[in-house]
């Protein structure tokens, strides 16, 4: 991970020296406390000469202004301060990351005119930053040499807010969040060599220091357990498959806990049903799902979640080798059923078959939700803005859209039928692991269906989401950390007590 800015909070005072950043609502302009750091209304000249109104996310960026001290005077666009959330304050602070690259120490002036004291948005500004300075250096051995790399300089960051003791207790909640979302990134980020089933495995094993209970399962409980349809996916790779079992029991003893399941293929080169050259190095991400559910272990863990949680992840590569599955291989799943595997490419469906079944029977979850980087064709279907979710219970549906448009994490729904189910029904076996040329997104999700039993149950189709998806004011990474922030906010708002 790219060393993290630190940032401390403050009570307002104007600052003197150095670098500073301002907020500036539309309409209304600086704060009392903002308008204190401009000495000789520079700012003020400054936005008639560059027509700066304060539109969201707009900069005015005044160099070494005359007067005492200042090297550096910037004022942020807020928008309109009435309509700002809490993603609207971190994407202020994302805004004010980038804009701080080459002056990264600075005092952040975290204050509205009229607004109400809100210890909430100078964490969430904080939070912000911390989301919008991470990049993935780890192998760029003359860091510092392009400007590009400047930029990823990390900052000492004073903020100043009115209650700088409630943004303090606020932050730690969102800067858990914040690590959880880094930890996602950087799993997704790490290439294949590096990060296999069994280093995947070591980076979950670090979550006991938070007080996670962690159970790894090898191939021999697992081949115990009769789950033929992951272990059928893992045969044609040396480098072994792992389920790995993650507990946060932060609740009540009796509350039934809320389950996350994820896709963990390490690397998917389609094995025998072979991909294409092009883009295959982008399926070092094919574990975006196990990934987002690892960071979110981390982040509930981290800020002590009230409630009782279980991570599962499915970990193997799809790898090419002459032990690999074979088209028409059939497979019989924990469940029992068996799957004619007619395309090694959809293994993804076939991992979680067997961990989602594992963690129905085991766990009896209140609900269950999981997380893949599923198919190409949700890509087709959504773009990259939202990810699919496919759900058996409207409620639950309901909870994590609502979660999806607070966070941006956005989910659209999709549908889920008898037609499409009856396209996976197979001559040679209880089903098959693709349907017909339409609907692949669909036809995936109605697969997973088979393995639920009557769980409460959700599937995010995060394949163009977590990965690759367009850069914003608060991720500049290819791995995105897709998931976390929204389920984090799920288990807030609906199964913490
Ligand atoms: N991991 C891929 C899906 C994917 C594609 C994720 C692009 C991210 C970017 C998945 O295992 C896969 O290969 N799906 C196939 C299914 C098909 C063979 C039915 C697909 O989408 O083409
Ligand atoms: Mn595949
Ligand atoms: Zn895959």
């Amino acid at each position: 991970m790219s060393q993290k800015p630190s940032i401390t909070f403050t009570k307002l005072a104007a600052p003197r020296k150095g670098s500073v950043v301002v907020l500036w609502a539309e309409g209304a302009g600086l704060s009392k406390s903002g308008a204190a750091c401009d000495p000789a209304n520079i700012l003020e000249r400054a936005s008639e000469v560059a027509d700066f109104s304060g539109k969201s996310g707009s900069v005015l960026d005044v160099l070494a202004p005359e007067g005492p001290g200042l090297d550096r005077l910037v004022a942020i666009g807020a928008g309109k301060a009435s309509e700002l959330d809490d993603y609207g304050w971190m994407k202020l602070g994302g805004v004010i990351a980038a804009t701080l690259r080459r002056t990264p120490d600075a005092t952040v002036v975290a204050d509205l005119p009229d607004a109400a004291a809100d210890a909430g948005g100078a964490a969430a500004l904080a939070a912000g930053i911390v989301l919008r300075s991470y990049s993935f250096d780890r192998y760029k051995t003359r860091k510092g040499e392009t400007p590009d790399d400047e930029a990823q300089k990390p900052g000492k960051i004073t903020i100043q807010t009115s209650d700088p003791a409630g943004a303090k207790k606020a932050f730690a909640a969102m800067s858990a969040v914040a690590d959880g979302v880094l930890l996602a990134r950087d799993l997704v980020n790490e290439p294949a060599n590096v990060l296999g089933p069994l280093e995947f495995v070591e980076r979950i094993r670090k979550l006991a220091q938070l007080g996670v209970e962690v159970e790894i399962l090898a191939e021999k409980e697992m081949k115990k357990l009769g789950m033929g349809a992951l272990l059928g996916v893992a045969q044609g790779s040396p480098r072994g498959a792992r389920l790995a079992v993650m507990r946060w029991n932060g609740g009540k003893a009796k509350d039934r806990p809320v389950a996350f399941v994820g896709k963990g293929v390490t690397f998917d080169t389609g094995g025998n049903s072979m991909k294409s050259p092009s883009g295959m190095e982008d399926m070092k991400g094919d574990m975006g799902g196990a990934a987002a559910v690892t960071g979110l272990m981390h982040a509930l863990a981290a800020r002590k979640a009230k409630a009782n949680v279980v991570g599962i992840v499915g970990l193997v590569e799809n790898a090419v080798d002459g032990n690999a599955q074979r088209p028409g291989d059939i497979v019989t799943s924990m469940s029992g059923q068996t799957i004619e595997v007619l395309n090694t490419d959809a293994e993804g469906r076939l991992v979680l078959a067997d961990a989602l079944w594992y963690c129905a029977d085991r766990f009896k979850p209140a609900a269950m939700i999981d997380l893949a980087t599923l198919t190409g064709a949700i890509m087709v279907a959504l773009g990259q803005h939202h990810a699919g979710l496919f759900c058996n219970d409207d409620e639950l549906a309901g909870w994590l859209a609502q979660a999806g448009s607070e966070t941006h994490e956005r989910l659209w729904r999709m549908p889920l039928g008898p037609e499409y189910d009856k396209l996976i029904d197979s001559k040679n076996a209880d089903m098959k692991n693709v349907g017909g040329r339409y609907g692949g997104a669909i036809t995936a999700a109605q697969f997973l269906q088979r393995f639920v039993k009557d769980t409460p149950w959700a599937h995010l189709d995060i394949a163009g989401t977590a990965m690759g998806a367009p850069s914003s004011e608060i991720s500049q990474s290819w791995g995105t950390g897709f998931g976390v922030r929204l389920l984090d906010r799920l288990v807030r708002d609906h199964y913490e007590k």
